[in-house]
């Protein structure tokens, strides 16, 4: 037997036992003629004692950091306590001892204040997985798994595999592919999620369907994404918008207890796209805290129902404003005070690339009840005031103003927006707020093919008022400056994502389930009937054996996980994540492969 106990376990109650521990050796301390061992495994840190007798076997054979040792001894009480450690009531005066493998020397300390790099941590992981800082972000994804499929379970979901090599299923990203050697010249593309398998799933009658599951997607990384990543991928049938909305709140919230101990008795908020946009300017807003916008212009075929401000701001001949196709603002509390210094440098930040604007416009609400502004020269006070008051400005605060382009101000703005909230410390990591976003436009305008994409993918389905305005109308934008003025522009989806703190958890939809509005979809997007056959064949002939309706949703579980464990990068939630290249450094992947494996593949490199 290898050990007795786990180096997390024993407890003042346990002094006199007899015990074996077994472990990595954290650190050595040495005074005079008596050593201390700490010892480590996945459940904690034991102080080990090496009396006299012992330490000239330790002379002989030198411990260093991260050697694998076993250990017996007495447990007994330490006289000098460290409430720092579950375990450190007591220490093992070690009777005998046996190192049972070496360690080279660590190339950074396995502390939770580490001294090592990022890339040297990724490419040494292994190591890095020991660490009580990274231990305790795994456990907590195996909690959120556990909570998740608890949940699915109780409520009658089945868990079903799907393949992995699969032809391509469109959601926006490119394919990863694998050639086939058995179908030389011919290559698999890895999911990018099991969307339709999961729908055939419905049309075969499993009406609950889920899976934690790997999804595989080319596109440029970001802290919150990573080329294979994990869904929780979830499909009902005969349900509508709110029985989906029902269900998969139910599922978040009741992680949520499991996970953090959190009660989330509210309902959760719900916005529709429109609003999340015009207010938050973007479609995943933090509503942790207000500052929603001031829509002061917008270009008239944007955003058809809703009212701008632009009699606040006409008639000034400030030309910045008169010449912008939107003008966004918003109010910042208790900012007023800013030094020149202060909104200079917020001019630097809206200037940097990123944001790409080419000013920042400000108006101070002084406690003393006057107004000062960079546009003193073109507004009065009292004009000044009514845009303030429009902001929602209290006295104290700082009104923000960007003008410019209708997509890269309303970014801009949102981005500024989620700045000045982080700035005046009101996105708290150990406050969560859920939102449902509805109502989504159903296309999308893609600029460069001149032709309608789909916004969430080719298999959601119009809301139902909407789809007489698909089918009788030609998804033909014959003139592309007035593409906002084609019927398909005001499509709605029944689509829904879920937000949680400013960022997409989760995304899902009522799907098509009928053969011709499924053709008629895919028409839209520009496919010919014998494309569509092609690709999607398979799913256009299941539609015809007795599809049910059927909806669902999918969740980031790696967001998931690093959102509530306070973290902005999903990778410190990956067991073995790749860096922002999409490369394993451990592994140095990808790799060129053999000569042979070309040669069995029947493909030659002619690299451009
Ligand atoms: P969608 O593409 O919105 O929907 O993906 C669902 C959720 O997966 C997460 N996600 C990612 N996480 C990490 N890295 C990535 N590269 C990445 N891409 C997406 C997001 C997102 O909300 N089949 C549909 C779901 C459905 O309709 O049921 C789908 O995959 O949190």
């Amino acid at each position: 037997m290898y050990r007795t106990n786990t180096c997390g376990e024993l407890r003042i109650s346990d002094v006199s036992k007899q015990v074996t521990l077994a472990g990595w050796v954290q650190t050595v301390r040495k005074f005079g003629a008596i050593t201390f061992v700490d010892l480590r495994d996945r459940y904690g840190i034991t102080q080990l004692l090496f009396g006299e007798e012992l330490n000239k076997q330790l002379e002989e054979n030198p411990l260093g950091r991260e050697f694998v040792m076993q250990a017996t001894g007495t447990v007994q009480e330490r006289t000098n306590k460290n409430p720092q450690l579950p375990t450190g009531d007591i220490e093992i005066i070690i009777t005998s001892f046996k190192i049972l493998n070496k360690s080279a020397v660590p190339p950074f300390t396995i502390q939770d204040e580490t001294d090592g790099g990022d890339d040297l941590r990724m490419k040494y992981r292994f190591l890095d997985l020991r660490r009580n800082a990274v231990k305790k972000n795994l456990e907590l994804r195996y909690a959120v798994n556990r909570a998740a499929r608890n949940y699915l379970h109780n409520k009658g979901f089945m868990d079903i595999e799907t393949p992995f090599l699969i032809k391509s299923t469109p959601e926006g990203a490119r394919d990863f592919v694998v050639p086939s050697r058995m179908n030389p010249g011919q290559f698999y593309a890895l999911p990018q999620s099991p969307q339709t398998f999961k729908q055939l799933l419905m049309v075969s009658g499993y009406d609950r369907y889920y899976q934690i599951v790997k999804c595989f997607r080319d596109e440029d990384l970001r802290a919150d994404r990573q080329p294979e990543f994990t869904q929780i991928d979830c499909e009902m049938a005969f349900v509508e918008q709110e029985d989906i909305l029902a269900m998969f709140e139910g599922m978040v919230k009741s992680i949520f207890k499991e996970v953090k101990g959190i009660d989330y008795t509210e309902a959760v908020q719900r916005m529709s796209w429109e609003d999340a946009m015009w207010q938050y300017g973007n479609d995943k807003p933090d509503i942790r805290f207000g500052m929603s916008l001031l829509n002061l212009k917008k270009p008239s075929s944007v955003y058809i129902n809703k009212q701008d401000n632009a009699a606040l701001i006409n008639g000034a001949d400030f030309k910045v404003f008169d010449e912008a196709e939107t003008v966004l603002a918003i109010a910042v509390p208790g900012c007023s005070e800013y030094s020149r210094k202060q909104t200079d440098e917020l001019t630097e930040w809206v200037k940097r690339p990123q944001i790409g604007m080419k000013g920042l416009v400000f108006i101070k609400v002084n406690t003393d009840g006057t107004y000062k502004s960079s546009v003193d020269k073109f507004y009065s006070e009292e004009r000044l005031k009514a845009i303030a008051d429009a902001a929602g400005a209290q006295s104290g605060d700082l009104v923000l103003i960007l003008a410019g382009n209708e997509e890269r101000t309303r970014k801009a703005i949102s981005e500024l927006r989620l700045e000045m909230g982080k700035r005046l410390g009101l996105r708290k990591d150990n406050e969560f707020k859920l939102l449902w976003v509805l109502d989504f436009p159903l296309f999308e305008y893609d600029e460069e093919g001149n032709r309608w994409v789909a916004r969430h993918h080719p298999f959601t389905s119009p809301k139902p008022s909407d789809i007489e305005t698909m089918i009788s109308n030609n998804p033909v934008i014959s003139n592309a400056a007035e593409y906002l003025k084609h019927p398909y522009a005001n499509i709605k989806a029944n689509a829904y994502d879920m937000v949680l703190n400013g960022n997409e958890i989760g995304g899902g939809s009522i799907r098509i389930y009928q053969r011709e509005l499924q053709e008629k979809m895919f028409e839209a997007l520009g496919m010919d009937k014998e494309e569509q056959l092609h690709k999607f064949g398979f799913l256009l002939g299941a539609f015809e054996y007795g599809a049910p309706p059927h909806g669902g949703i999918a969740f980031g579980f790696d967001r998931l996980c690093a959102i509530l464990g306070g973290s902005e990068s999903i990778r410190d939630f990956i067991a073995f994540p790749k860096n922002n290249s999409g490369r394993d450094v451990m592994l140095d992947a990808p790799a060129t492969i053999d000569e042979k494996q070309f040669e069995e593949l029947q493909i030659k490199l002619d690299l451009k």
